[in-house]
């Protein structure tokens, strides 16, 4: 039965985005509104699929049947997905994640002086998340699936970033005038390790979903 073809499988799905706090009012955020990473979710869970959905700051309601873990920042995003990885068949990683946060935490909010220059920011690396998961997979046949927004050159950063993260499948997107983040619609093209590739054409975020379980069924053992 394909409308069940996850019964008895364990998905991880990562979805929002993360903030990286300055102090207790102000953090360096991004525009996901997280609406792909939980159409995912949805979708693994009506084809029978237990969801853990690892949300970073989406303001959406919790998709009935799934257990939902909310994060805020990058660390903390990469403890719940690595927690939940560790009995997975698949992870896919929607979220957009900082790849910098603020080195410094200020407990009392920053305040300005008059006639002094603003401090400087300093910025440390965030950990690669689905690097670190696709290279060091708790389950051998776990299948990982990354998302990339991509301005120019799609197909070729694509690959290239699919090598370089090693993961299973890459979900590629064109980001640009009317791909909005926020929007309810997507676009995108699915590149496979395999060198396969699947182009999914603009359309509801429930259809690239579906295409992306269709795939991830595809590569379970
Ligand atoms: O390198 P880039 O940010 O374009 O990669 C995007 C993909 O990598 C997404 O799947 C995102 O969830 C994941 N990512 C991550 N950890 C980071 C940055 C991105 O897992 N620090």
């Amino acid at each position: 039965d394909l409308a069940r073809d996850l019964a008895g499988r364990h998905v991880v799905v990562s979805a929002g985005g993360t903030r990286e706090p300055l102090d207790p009012v102000r953090f360096l955020g991004n525009r996901s509104s997280g609406k792909q990473g939980y159409a995912l979710a949805r979708s693994a869970a009506a084809r029978g699929a237990r969801v853990t959905l690892v949300a970073a700051n989406a303001a959406l309601p919790d998709p009935a049947g799934v257990d939902v873990v909310p994060v805020g920042t990058a660390v903390q995003l990469r403890e719940a997905v690595l927690k939940a990885a560790a009995d997975a068949d698949a992870v896919v990683m929607a979220a957009a994640v900082a790849d910098f946060r603020p080195e410094t935490y200020a407990a009392g909010k920053i305040k300005k002086k008059d006639g002094q220059e603003p401090a400087p920011l300093t910025l440390v690396r965030n950990p690669d998340i689905l690097a670190e998961l696709a290279g060091d997979r708790p389950r051998p046949a776990q299948v990982v699936v990354g998302f990339a927004a991509e301005t120019d050159d799609v197909l070729a950063n694509g690959r290239a970033k699919l090598a370089r993260k090693g993961c299973d499948l890459l979900v590629v997107n064109e980001v640009g005038e009317r791909k909005t983040f926020g929007s309810e619609e997507n676009e995108a093209v699915v590149l496979g390790a395999d060198g396969s590739e699947t182009p999914v054409p603009y359309g509801p975020k429930e259809a690239l979903a579906d295409t992306v379980w269709d795939l991830v069924a595809a590569r379970l053992p």
